[in-house]
């Protein structure tokens, strides 16, 4: 789960930095690193979109595996 929250907030780190290395590019005529940055910024957000679609059955797998943990624990 400290993975997934980590990989999860480190995409989002990437996308802002994209996104300023874009603006920064835009703004003194590199259009070619702006045009580069864009297609790496997609892929950043590409791979949240695929984390947080999976946050519900990782959470639910985690918790799953937690409790039989704990019931085996007990005998
Ligand atoms: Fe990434």
């Amino acid at each position: 789960m400290k993975g997934l929250l980590a990989s999860y907030t480190f995409e989002h780190m990437e996308i802002a930095s994209y996104t300023i290395l874009i603006a920064a590019a835009n703004s003194v005529g590199e259009a070619e690193i702006a045009r580069v940055c864009e297609q790496n910024l997609r892929e950043e957000e590409a791979m949240a979109e695929w984390l947080e679609s999976n946050l519900p059955q990782v959470t639910q797998t985690f918790l799953t595996r937690a409790e039989a943990d704990s019931d085996s624990a007990k005998r």
